[in-house]
């Protein structure tokens, strides 16, 4: 290292003594020190794991980039194939451009993760900090504000009481969607079930958030919103491993932000003051719920604004997304299909009423179909958002420095063949065999996270795609309207690539 620096400085000294300071030397000087950044590189874990020694194994990666090539639409399958090759399903350490990144492929070590207390905050991107998620649940630093707004949504916005409340508007909704599978079929004899689906949530979620329709252009105007705010927090941001006051955002993502934000703020604030100038309309929508708390548990309008574009924002794609897998599911495996359309059949002993969320104990089928999608297509395989350690801690016995990143692949875990007998294979059944709870309790399938971030929306979104699903099977037989591709895309949730297009026939 001491003989590398005084050849720098003679290089140096020779650019300067140069006539004209030539360009040849200048170029000298600055590749003698090539070797130094690549041997910073080289370290285990990549360049952010220069100054700390890793703590477990994992790839170099690039020069200065280091794993940030293989964050791309299959990041989860790459980062599973990488664990194995170090044999670091455990902990793999690696980098994204200066940040330093753990990543665990393991049960064990995704709990002490999730569960721990020192993972409790998440690392803001530049995109979610400006619109406005550091002031919602998501993002805002696990301390009082953070705990409070959790509280309020436990025990106001997604007890079990609240989510009863919400299903004659569920039911509504799968009552619409219904009615745009039949339309579509006579107008094109095949049907894009994303669409139906992501309408469906839309509604289903301004619904429980602002409990009465906003008419067609304001909801045109969110979801436009929402289309934008994907994209932006979806966007890889340079700024985020490279933070250099906004130089490298070569998307202009800042700016865009800071723009979708105030439209935000104008369109929510705007119905915020109507609400309180008109008063609620009937049943406890999220926003009444927020309007009512008493006043030391009192949120400003900012607050409140940050909070209910989460929910929006949250709540929309993912459940379209999980049923658009299912319903793939659906198609391809008729057998399967049959199997849960009988199941509701004799549930419902030949009355003609709708599935309703009280039958769902007895359709024990059903769910277990909905836990095989989520595993073998978790629809955040790298559970979205990644947690970030507030003080230094061990995971096993590995030391784990604070401000480190710490990602789990839930998608390596269901797919792990030492944990699931034919990982790749659908088989709900194995569901009837053992019973394997969703909801957090079990690292071995926990497509909702686990611990305190857990998400909060877990059994609303869960009770939303059980009984849409039931819905869907109830009246109409689905087929392949064109080969059904299994390809996956990871967005901010993972899609499927190609667009699912079905025949729906009536039953
Ligand atoms: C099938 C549907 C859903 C899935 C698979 C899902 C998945 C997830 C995951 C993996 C996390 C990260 C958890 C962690 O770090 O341990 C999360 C967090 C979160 N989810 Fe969900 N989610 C769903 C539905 C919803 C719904 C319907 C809402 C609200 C309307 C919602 C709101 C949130 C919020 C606010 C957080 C952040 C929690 C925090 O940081 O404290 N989610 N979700």
């Amino acid at each position: 290292m001491k003989a590398q620096l005084v050849a720098n400085v003679c290089l140096l000294i020779l650019w300067l003594g140069s006539s004209g300071h030539s360009a040849w030397a200048l170029l000298l000087f600055l590749a003698s020190f090539l070797p130094a950044v690549y041997s910073a590189c080289r370290v285990p874990g990549g360049f952010a794991w220069r100054r700390a020694a890793a703590p477990a194994a994992g790839p170099a990666g690039w020069p200065l980039l280091g794993s940030i090539p293989i964050m791309g639409a299959l990041a989860h399958r790459r980062l599973a194939e990488l664990a194995q090759s170090y044999g670091a399903s455990r902990l793999m350490a690696l980098s994204l451009g200066t940040t330093r990144v753990i990543i665990s492929s393991h049960p064990e070590t995704a709990r002490e993760i999730l569960c721990g207390p020192a993972f409790t905050d998440r690392p803001a991107k530049e995109s979610a900090r400006l619109l406005m998620f550091e002031r919602a649940i998501g993002f805002s630093p696990a301390g009082d504000y953070w705990r409070h707004l959790r509280r309020v949504a436990a025990t106001n916005m997604f007890c079990p009481r609240r989510i009863a409340g919400l299903e004659g508007l569920r039911q509504r909704v799968a009552g619409g969607m219904i009615e745009g599978v039949r339309e579509e079929m006579e107008r094109r004899g095949v049907v894009e079930l994303r669409g139906v689906l992501q309408r469906g949530s839309l509604e289903s979620v301004l619904g429980s958030v602002f409990g009465e329709s906003l008419g067609r252009e304001r909801e045109e105007e969110l979801v436009e919103m929402v289309k934008e705010g994907y994209h932006l927090i979806g966007v890889f941001n340079w700024e985020d491993h490279f933070p250099l006051g906004g130089l490298l955002d070569f998307h202009g993502v800042g700016s865009r932000c800071k723009k979708l934000a105030e439209k935000v703020r104008r369109l929510v604030g705007e119905l915020i003051e109507e609400r309180r100038t008109n008063g609620a309309p009937p049943g406890d929508d999220f926003l009444s719920v927020l309007l009512a708390l008493p006043k030391e548990e009192s949120l400003s309008d900012y607050d409140i604004t940050a909070v209910l574009w989460e929910m929006i924002f949250r709540g929309t794609d993912v459940v379209a997304i999980v049923l658009e897998w299912v319903m793939a599911r659906m198609a391809v495996h008729p057998e399967v299909q049959a199997k849960v359309q009988e199941e509701i059949a004799g549930c419902l002993a030949g009355a003609s009423r709708s599935v309703r969320d009280v039958d769902m104990p007895s359709l024990p089928y059903l769910q277990a179909v909905v836990k095989e999608v989520l595993r073998l297509h978790p629809p955040g395989p790298l559970l979205s958002w990644s947690r970030l350690a507030v003080h230094d801690v061990h995971v096993g016995k590995t030391f784990v420095p604070a401000g480190t990143t710490a990602m789990v692949n839930m998608w390596a875990i269901t797919h792990d063949g030492s944990i699931w007998k034919d990982p790749l294979t659908f088989r709900p059944e194995r569901f009837l065999e053992e019973a394997v709870p969703v909801m957090g309790t079990d690292l071995r399938l926990a497509p909702f996270g686990a611990g305190r971030r857990v998400c909060p929306g877990r059994a609303l979104g869960l009770a939303t795609v059980n009984l849409w699903l039931a819905r869907l099977l109830q009246h109409y037989s689905w087929s392949p309207g064109r080969p059904v591709v299994f390809a996956e895309q990871l967005r901010l949730s993972m899609e499927m690539k190609k667009p699912l297009a079905c025949r729906a026939v009536p039953r």
